[in-house]
């Protein structure tokens, strides 16, 4: 398919509706993990324009950064430490709606005001996580989770 991707106005559902069926075309028939990881970034940052989008992979007992759209990012972070390594030692999707109500928040960028981390699941195992930040309060919802959520069941 050609890489142009289809941005829409509208609502959250109908940017998301829009968007998946674009994504899976996408990462489709392509075994490299990383490549995959860096368009899912690049789709959701150019439909959304969040602050950051990116990919951080469990290496050793590390989350390291991966591929990612946005400011430039904290390179490690340990399990349980901030959103992304509580949502790895949890293995769940955490929603935080304003980051600095969040105890040991590590802020990469001072413009980050809300966040979302979904763990990459493999056999029930977190192998990684995507992490979205917003510079606005309140940014993510249950259709955020839920959506991002089949996103990450594809990789
Ligand atoms: N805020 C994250 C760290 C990663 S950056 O936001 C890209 C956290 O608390 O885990």
């Amino acid at each position: 398919m050609a890489e142009d991707l289809s941005i829409i106005k509208g609502t959250k559902e109908s940017q998301y509706e829009s968007l998946l069926p674009q994504i899976k075309a996408l990462i489709t028939g392509e075994p490299d993990l990383i490549a995959n990881l860096a368009n899912i970034a690049g789709a959701l940052k150019e439909q959304f324009g969040w602050l950051w989008v990116g990919f951080y992979l469990v290496k050793q007992d590390e989350l390291v950064l991966g591929p990612f759209q946005g400011p430039v990012a904290c390179t490690r972070i340990r399990k349980g430490r901030g959103v992304c390594g509580a949502s790895w030692a949890e293995a769940q999707t955490l929603i935080v709606p304003d980051v600095e109500a969040f105890p040991g928040h590590i802020a990469c960028s001072s413009l980050s005001r809300s966040e979302i981390v979904i763990p990459l699941l493999q056999n029930g195992v977190v192998t990684g996580v995507l992490d979205v930040d917003s510079v606005a309060l309140n940014e993510f919802d249950e259709t955020d989770k839920r959506y991002l959520e089949e996103i990450v069941s594809w990789i």
